[in-house]
Formats: C-alpha cells, sequence, structure tokens
C-alpha cells in the first residue's frame, strides 16, 4: 500500500484560532511539495476557511469525520496517538494509508484530547514520548512513512526558547523538527 497517502486532521475545536490556521497552512504546503494529500475533516457548519488554505490544490476541507470518510475501511487509518503502544515505523507506510490526527493546538500538561479520536478505534502508533505540536506531528509521519526515516534518526529540538526582545522570550513546551542549522521548524507568520 505505498501510493499516495492522505493525511487527516480532524478539528476538534470549535473555531479556528490564528496558531491552528498556521499550522493548517504549514501541513497543506508541505502536502502540496511531497506529493500527498491533506483533508482538514469534521468542519462545523459555517467554518470559514482560508482563502490561504482554500488555494492549495493538495487541500481538501470537510464536513464529514473521519469514520464516515473511511467507513468500511478504518483498517486503512492509522491514528498519531501520544498513548499508544507501538511507535511508528517505515513499514508502518505500507500497511496505512491514511494517518489521522488531532486538529488540537498544544498544551502543557497535555490534556489528552486526542482520546476523542481515540474512542473511534482506529489502530495507533506513537511518535515517541514528547508531545509534538499538529504540524510537527505531520511533518515527522511523513518523513518517517514517506521518505522511510526511522523515527529516532530525525533531528529534533525539544523545548526550544523563542526569542520575543532583549528580555521577553518564552520556552515551546514542545518536540520540533530540526532544520539544517539546529533552528526548530515551525509555521511562518503569515504576511
Ligand atoms: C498538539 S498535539 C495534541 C496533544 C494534546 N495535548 C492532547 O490533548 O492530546 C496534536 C496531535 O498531534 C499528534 N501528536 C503530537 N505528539 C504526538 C506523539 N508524541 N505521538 C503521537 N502523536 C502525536 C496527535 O495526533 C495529537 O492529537
Amino acid at each position: 500500500m505505498s501510493g499516495k497517502k492522505t493525511f487527516i486532521v480532524e478539528h476538534l475545536d470549535p473555531e479556528l484560532g490564528p496558531w491552528s490556521e498556521l499550522e493548517y497552512i504549514a501541513i497543506a504546503k508541505e502536502s502540496q511539495a511531497t506529493n500527498t494529500a491533506f483533508i482538514l475533516s469534521s468542519l462545523p457548519d459555517g467554518f470559514r476557511v482560508p482563502t490561504t488554505l482554500q488555494d492549495v490544490e493538495a487541500f481538501t476541507a470537510e464536513k464529514r469525520g473521519v469514520e464516515e470518510l473511511y467507513a468500511g475501511k478504518k483498517e486503512k487509518v492509522c491514528l498519531l496517538d501520544p498513548a499508544a503502544a507501538k511507535d511508528l515505523c517505515p513499514e508502518d507506510g505500507e500497511a496505512f494509508e491514511a494517518f489521522l490526527f488531532g486538529g488540537i493546538l498544544g498544551d502543557d500538561p497535555p490534556r489528552d484530547r486526542t482520546s476523542e479520536l481515540r474512542k473511534k478505534g482506529f489502530e495507533g502508533r506513537r511518535l515517541g514520548p514528547k508531545q509534538m505540536t499538529t504540524d510537527t506531528a505531520v511533518r515527522v509521519t511523513r518523513m518517517v512513512v514517506q521518505d522511510k526515516i526511522a523515527l529516532d534518526k530525525v533531528s529534533y529540538t525539544d523545548f526550544p526558547e523563542l526569542k520575543f526582545s532583549q528580555h521577553e522570550s518564552t520556552e515551546m513546551p514542545f518536540r520540533y523538527v530540526a532544520d539544517k542549522d539546529g533552528n526548530p521548524i515551525m509555521p511562518e507568520a503569515s504576511s
């Protein structure tokens, strides 16, 4: 099953906050660049899909939830779940067609809202022990199942400090993929 992969983010918040929007735009652009598909599912009535997302060919906005979208082929969907017993591995790219994520902003301590998706009974895989942002979780999954990089061979940076000014900074309590200079890959702020 090494055909085109689909990344599904089941939107679990009633609205779309500005930071989630930037994360979704980052996922859409990377899906486009890597010939994969990105579905933002379970969108409530009246949900305003930003044009920056609509303009990306790889992106689909869906009112239906993942259970309806994959009715009768549940075994093809892998839920990325911080509480799963097994870690994701490159071979999972052959076993699954779609990878499912919680459309939730990261929180500290984690509130385990992924449990809302776990209840639906999809096979789960963990991306290691540290909480990632949703766009990072999709990025790492893509690297493992498409680029066949083992989870422990991905370059990470944990809990980076973001500096806003000389005196103001904050520690981000998440794991990110590191770029070639060791900096965390984060969504680009919109211009
Ligand atoms: C920001 S995380 C949300 C974690 C959160 N604190 C919760 O309530 O579950 C968003 C999504 O990224 C994925 N994710 C993040 N870190 C993960 C990990 N270490 N293993 C598996 N999935 C992860 C999950 O699909 C999760 O629902």
